[in-house]
């Protein structure tokens, strides 16, 4: 756990400043020696347990995450052999905070081409390992974590409408400048930090914004259907002032907007499962309830699904 108070130990802020301009309260931590595939795994296996089905019922499995074990093999592979299922088709999707929207999408096209009957999808990020915390801008903004869901074929789509969207135009907005082809790991990159997330803030947040609310409109219009029939928004979990600004454009009210920011900062490509989980655990979700799930991130890319839950 890394809390505001931790923060203000080792940098030049405040619990007030964060708190007002994030809403981030505490962020959960990895150990060590805790990759992403460990977070991945303890999702899946809750996933699995609250499904009552075991790791070799499920035909496929998806890992979204921008912080893989390593830059290969994929880390959904080493999850499906940890899990016991070696042989089952597994792999990544790398776009960062937008991976659940875009997995989503990509394992709701599987199913209803009829190539997977099952497939998990899981949201799983250790992103303080590629924070500096030197850095107060970003620094205080990421967390590590991990949410599974596992959909299957069904006689009730709930996969009503989605909207994807990119723009690579300025990668630089936010990236990880070294470690890739472009940029190589070299000790002068290592010394300035290249191998850490680097951001421009305010770009990103005034971007964020539009995106989440023209996508979720424009998902909502492709099912025929508008903000005021949404049940739940559940957002990625950047920035308290984003998901407020977001969902007061979508003239949605404070109760049915998903928020726990407060308990995690911002997990990427976690970020939703983990709400979603929360929400049902909490008992708030109830069958035909209509959800928008929106993300925006790193790309830069976004997207939302509209959903009907049927569980
Ligand atoms: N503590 C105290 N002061 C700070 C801190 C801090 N942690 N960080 C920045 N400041 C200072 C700045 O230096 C600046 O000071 P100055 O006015 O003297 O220059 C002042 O606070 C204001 O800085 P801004 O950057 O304008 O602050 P802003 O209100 O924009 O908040 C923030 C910064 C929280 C980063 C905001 O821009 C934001 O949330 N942006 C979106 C980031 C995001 O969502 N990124 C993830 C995308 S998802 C993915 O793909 C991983």
């Amino acid at each position: 756990m890394l809390t505001n108070a931790d923060l203000e130990k080792i940098l030049d802020t405040s619990d007030e400043w964060i708190t007002t301009r994030t809403g981030m309260k505490r962020r959960h931590i990895a150990a060590p020696d805790e990759a992403t595939s460990d977070l991945a795994i303890a999702a899946a296996r809750a996933a699995l347990g609250r499904a009552s089905l075991r790791p070799k019922d499920v035909d496929c499995y998806i890992v979204a995450t921008v912080t893989p074990d390593f830059a290969f093999p994929a880390t959904g592979c080493i999850v499906a052999s940890k899990l016991g299922v070696a042989g089952k088709p597994a792999f990544d999707i790398g776009i960062a905070c937008s991976g659940f929207i875009y997995g989503l999408t990509v394992v709701a096209s599987l199913i209803r081409a009829g190539v997977y009957k099952r497939v998990m999808l899981i949201g799983a990020e250790t992103l303080s390992k590629l924070v500096n915390y030197e850095d107060r801008s970003t620094a205080i903004l990421f967390g590590d974590g991990a949410g599974a869901v596992i959909l299957e074929q069904s006689d009730v789509d709930s996969f009503l409408a989605s909207d994807l969207g990119s723009d690579g135009t300025t990668p630089e907005t936010l990236y990880l400048p070294a470690g890739g082809s472009r940029t190589p790991v070299t000790p002068a990159a290592l010394a300035a930090h290249q191998d850490k997330i680097h951001m421009a803030g305010r770009e990103v947040f005034k971007f964020a914004v539009n995106r989440m609310v023209e996508s979720s409109r424009t998902a909502l219009a492709r099912a025929q259907l508008s903000p005021a029939d949404v049940s739940y928004l559940i957002p990625h979990q950047a920035n308290r002032r984003i998901i407020d600004a977001a969902a007061q454009r979508l003239e949605m009210p404070a109760e049915k907007v998903i928020v726990n920011i407060q308990e995690y900062g911002n997990t990427s490509a976690a970020s939703i499962p983990l709400a979603l989980s929360e929400a049902e655990l909490d008992g708030k979700l109830r069958r035909d309830d209509l959800i928008v799930f929106t993300a925006f991130g790193a790309g830069l890319s976004w997207g939302a699904v509209a959903w009907r839950w049927a569980a």
